[in-house]
């Protein structure tokens, strides 16, 4: 049998002509490609599946096998020339890219910085570490507990079985499902409670944190705030111990020359339990002789409860009452901030106004 009679030259896409033409064009269109992004419509144009020397390619399978090796050879050698030309354009225009990003994206490192505003403290979060602050330096340790935390640490061993009503005074958010015996705890007493069973005795811990209750917020209540817990135990530890403590305390924290006063209360975890009176810094207990809306002309600014420890909560810690004996004492931190600046609402702490906290200063 003879060769066919078939010469793909006359194949219209496989002509010399043709062929030609696909590589006079394509060579074109990549030297006129200013940019990458011409540069890639060009190759799409020119060597993609719908290019004319790819459409050539298809032509090749209709031809007789005979005919195929011919045909295909000048094909390749035409798409190899295209081919080439694209990467020696390419290579030019990323040179010519990268020396132009060099100087369009120059930095000059000894320009002057912008204006940054530094960050801050929260003057809530300043005036918690600065109370933690006159504790260490007495000797006391710092102490952490969960704000999710278990029934029995909040209440029961606090001298607060489930039925009572003393648990009544802070409202509580409980943690679903019911029943689950968990909430988020109402003070920081339990911190107590941890700190009696985890670093045995003697024991001086000051305790920062978050509380939550179920309270609507207004001008004076938060469901969210601060409070500071202290607790001593040891050998030997009275009522004036506490009152030494305290009026450090109030001194170092609020202000020199303040009187503190001790004022009859009630907590189950105490007894006797007292709040705790800081003479007011604004009129310094002369409201009689002009009004003081910090104190509302009470002269006095409550800081919050404290009490000798209930011989309940030092056994229900494993603590010996007979031979240990200690004071507890529990502030709010937001209403300290309040009277310590004069703000008479407690939202103005949480709506994150700059202005605000910069006038408070982040010394708290
Ligand atoms: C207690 O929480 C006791 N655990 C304090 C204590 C500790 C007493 C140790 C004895 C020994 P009380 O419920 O009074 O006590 O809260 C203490 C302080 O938290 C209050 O004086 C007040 O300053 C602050 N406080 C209470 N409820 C709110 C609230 N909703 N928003 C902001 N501050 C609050």
């Amino acid at each position: 049998m003879s060769a066919p009679d078939y010469d793909p030259k006359r194949v219209d896409a496989l002509s010399p002509e043709s062929l030609e033409h696909a590589r006079a064009e394509a060579l074109e269109a990549l030297r006129d490609a200013s940019s990458l992004d011409e540069l890639a419509a060009a190759k799409t144009a020119h060597l993609g599946g719908s290019a004319p020397i790819s459409l050539a390619n298809r032509e090749i399978g209709v031809l007789p096998p005979a005919a195929r090796g011919d045909a295909g050879k000048r094909v390749n050698e035409v798409r190899g020339v295209i081919e080439a030309a694209f990467l020696s354009a390419r290579a030019a225009l990323e040179d010519e890219r990268d020396a132009r990003v060099l100087v369009e994206e120059r930095v000059d490192v000894s320009l002057l910085p912008g204006t940054v505003l530094p960050g801050g403290r929260h003057p809530l979060m300043a005036l918690q570490d600065r109370i933690a602050d006159v504790f260490v330096a007495m000797g006391w340790e710092v102490a952490e507990g969960p704000e999710v935390e278990h029934e029995w640490f909040n209440f029961d061993a606090l001298n607060m079985p489930a039925d009572h009503p003393a648990r009544e005074m802070q409202d509580t958010l409980w943690v679903a499902p019911e029943g689950s015996g968990v909430v988020l705890r109402t003070q920081t007493s339990p911190v107590q409670i941890r700190s009696l069973l985890a670093r045995g005795l003697p024991c001086y811990v000051v305790a920062p944190g978050r509380v939550y209750r179920n309270d609507a917020l207004d001008a004076t209540h938060s469901p969210v705030f601060g409070q500071v817990e202290g607790l001593c135990v040891d050998e030997g530890i009275t009522m004036a111990h506490l009152r030494g403590t305290l009026a450090h305390f109030a001194e170092a924290t609020i202000g020199q020359g303040l009187k503190t006063r001790l004022r009859p209360s009630y907590f189950p975890f105490t007894e006797p339990s007292a709040e705790l009176d800081l003479q007011c810094f604004n009129c310094r207990g002369e409201a009689s002789r002009q009004p003081c809306r910090v104190c509302s002309d009470e002269g006095w600014i409550e800081l919050g409860g404290c009490g000798m420890v209930n011989p309940a909560v030092l056994v229900a810690c494993g603590v010996d009452p007979e031979r240990y004996s200690g004071f507890a004492f529990g502030m709010g931190l937001d209403r300290t901030l309040m009277f310590r600046h004069g703000i008479t609402d407690i939202r103005d702490l949480y709506e994150g106004d700059q202005r605000f906290t910069l006038a408070l200063g982040t010394e708290g």
